[in-house]
């Protein structure tokens, strides 16, 4: 199997919806395995709790770091040690800032790597065993992202539910070596980690080789190679419907005109549409002709 996945939840039914379809056929093809667990077949209480009051007080529930730990212990064939003695670690308060300056540093390398090449699958940096905990109070995960992590050999997700999970968590794995990666989906609040898993799944799992029927449908659109922009708008047949024509230059049959053509609505909808990523491009690299647009 070229990447083996791991998801911890409370609700793993909910990836059962991964034996179906394109993620079906990739399994048998023995391209990815993906494998369920219960975090709560690692509780030894009546009750299998997995969450308790915030230290400090406030509203909602936190995910316990002992049950997670063992859970993780076992996943990642780690086992457990005893921080006290870590100059390092303080074992009252998670160094949050420090993770999250060392996660966008290792994103801002990454991303400087992946500028100088224009090839979706170059790996930045091949990442053997990565441990990702989705978050929204975490970096974004991108595109980028997705094509570096497309290139591990094994991905564990941890899903978070309720307010969140002890910060101990991650901080204990990255002071252990592991690559432990913290990303939200977007700036919108969901119930747990479930469905930025699948979200973050499918962005990285759609890039391995042999996984999609069309490899060269992935490699045109919008967020791949160096440039993030929005794709251009596609039509198919009748070239008239309903009285709505398709522009007139995709029937001319003139390649350069309709590249052309399709560039610079690429990046005029780009502009229009999310300007952000307009203001990210590096100028440098656009053609006369882009920069006219
Ligand atoms: N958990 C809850 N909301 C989330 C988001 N936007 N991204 C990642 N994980 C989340």
């Amino acid at each position: 199997v070229d990447m083996q996945i791991d998801i911890v939840s409370v609700f793993p039914e909910y990836f059962d919806v991964l034996n179906l379809s394109l993620f079906g056929k990739a399994q048998s093809k023995g391209l990815v395995s993906v494998h369920a667990h219960n975090l709560r077949d690692w509780t030894h209480d009546v009750h299998h709790s997995v969450d308790d009051t915030p230290v400090g007080g406030g509203a909602g529930m936190v995910m316990k770091p002992e049950v997670w730990a063992e859970c993780l212990d076992d996943l990642l064939g780690l086992e457990p040690q005893d921080m006290s003695a870590n100059d390092d670690a303080d074992s009252t308060a998670a160094p949050a800032e420090t993770d999250g300056a060392a996660q966008e540093t290792a994103a801002s390398d990454a991303l400087q790597d992946a500028q100088s090449g224009n090839d979706l699958r170059t790996p930045v940096h091949t990442p053997d065993s990565v441990l990702i905990f989705p978050n929204p109070s975490a970096p974004l995960f991108t595109q980028r992202d997705a094509t570096e992590l497309s290139h591990a050999k094994r991905l564990v997700f941890g899903c978070g539910r309720y307010e969140g999970y002890d910060a101990r968590i991650p901080a204990y794995y990255r002071a252990q070596g592991v690559d432990v990666r913290e990303y939200s989906i977007g700036d919108y609040v969901l119930n747990g980690g479930e469905v930025a898993v699948s979200v973050m799944l499918e962005a990285i799992t759609r890039l391995l080789p042999g996984f999609m029927g069309n490899p060269e449908s992935i490699v045109e659109e919008s967020y791949t190679g160096s440039e993030a922009l929005l794709e251009h708008r596609q039509y198919t047949r009748p070239a008239v419907w309903r009285g709505m024509g398709v522009p007139d230059v995709l029937l001319s049959g003139d390649h350069g005109k309709v590249d052309r053509f399709r560039r610079d609505e690429a990046l005029a909808r780009t502009d229009a549409i999310r300007p952000d990523l307009i203001e990210q491009l590096d100028c440098a690299r656009l053609s006369k002709a882009d920069r006219k647009t």
